[in-house]
């Protein structure tokens, strides 16, 4: 299998790794969060700029980590979508820059590609077909993992994500950017059925509901209210029953959807991916509900689920291995469905 450097800068991580078979010869990872934390999210121009100043940096590191040089690498892949444009122009053009000069092939990446390859890094005998649950800040989807660059999108939120619910949610809290390990935190000291918040659910034109398609803007807005009446009879809040009870609930609402759809399509394993991911409630409610249906759950070790390279290398060295590769006229693109992935190679 090839050895791919590959270079990840779609969001606020500027990351850089090279992997080789399945296997990770380094894996750097630059976080902006404590840059972009005094704003309460990412500030796109911002995320850029830091990598413009990270990424040399960045590719320097993850060759010496992993006592390589440029003869050693097969080929040289970068996030191209979806993502924020300024950011993702950066690893793109360092990538195709790389690439010219040492003369060697040149992969772009889908960003959730690359989080559904985080599975086969943590697992590298797992094959398809499983069912990916990909819950990231920008992502809340269902993807029926057909084979590498074949994917069809089965459910999706029809609105906020799962990772931004609780980057919103936290922020309501008055609690730090990114808000999910934050609440995650939280929720453990907390009693997650001292609220009842309701699960948003997607009514179909028939009668009934979507059974694999998410919504949580109600949810947020449900916390807001709360929250709102907690404050007419207290100005302390139960903090932590409140990210309990949120967080038991977006566990619950992506637990049913996921098992539903595995057993729909026959699909006997279930993939987590995105930071999201990292969750400890979902962690637990799905597992638990996995285990009288005998499906088997993958949850990839942390620094797996949230933003890194290691993912989007060991993606490219899978379509570098079929001869795929991408034309250096690639452009970064803000949004492209994971079922558009051929269409990156030529
Ligand atoms: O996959 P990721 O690193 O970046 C995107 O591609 O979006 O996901 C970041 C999201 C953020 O919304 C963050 O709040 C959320 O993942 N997140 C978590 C946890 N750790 C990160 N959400 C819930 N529980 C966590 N432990
Ligand atoms: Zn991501």
């Amino acid at each position: 299998m090839a050895t791919v450097l590959a270079i990840e800068t779609s969001c606020d991580e500027t990351a850089v790794a090279i992997v080789k078979n399945r296997q990770i010869l380094s894996n750097i990872v630059s976080s902006q969060i404590a840059i972009h934390q005094k704003y309460g999210g990412v500030v796109p121009e911002v995320a850029a700029r830091q990598h413009v100043e990270k990424v040399n940096w960045a590719i320097a590191q993850a060759l010496e980590a992993a006592h390589c040089t440029w003869a050693d690498i097969d080929g040289i892949a970068a996030t191209c979508a979806p993502g924020l444009v300024g950011a993702l122009l950066v690893g793109l053009t360092a990538a195709k820059t790389l690439a010219m000069l040492h003369q060697k092939p040149f992969l772009g990446v889908h960003h959730l590609e690359g989080h559904i390859y985080a599975s086969y890094l943590s697992t590298p005998d797992l094959q398809p077909p499983f069912l990916c649950l990909l819950v990231s800040g920008g992502h809340t989807s269902l993807i029926y993992v057909k084979d590498c660059g074949y994917y069809e999108t089965l459910g999706q939120t029809r609105d906020d994500a799962a990772g931004e619910a609780f980057d919103k949610v936290a922020r309501l809290l008055k609690l730090d950017y990114p808000g999910g390990p934050v609440i995650d935190r939280l929720a453990q000291q907390g009693n997650p059925k001292t609220f009842f918040l309701p699960e948003g659910q997607i009514s179909l034109p028939a009668g009934g509901y979507h059974p694999y398609d998410s919504s949580f803007s109600g949810l947020k807005t449900a916390v807001l209210r709360l929250i709102q009446k907690l404050q007419q009879d207290s100005p302390i809040l139960p903090i932590a029953d409140i990210a309990a009870s949120f967080q038991a609930t977006v566990a619950r609402a992506l637990t049913k959807r996921a098992i539903a759809c595995a057993l729909d399509y026959g699909l006997t394993t279930i993939a987590v991916g995105g930071g999201v991911a990292a969750n400890s409630g979902l962690r637990e409610h799905l597992q638990a509900a996995a285990i009288p249906h005998h499906l088997r759950v993958i949850f990839p070790p942390l620094k797996f689920c949230t933003d890194n390279a290691a993912m989007i290398a060991c993606a490219a060295a899978e379509h570098f291995d079929r001869g795929h590769a991408s034309p250096l006229i690639l452009g970064a693109q803000s949004r492209l469905a994971i079922s558009d992935v051929m269409r990156l190679y030529a």
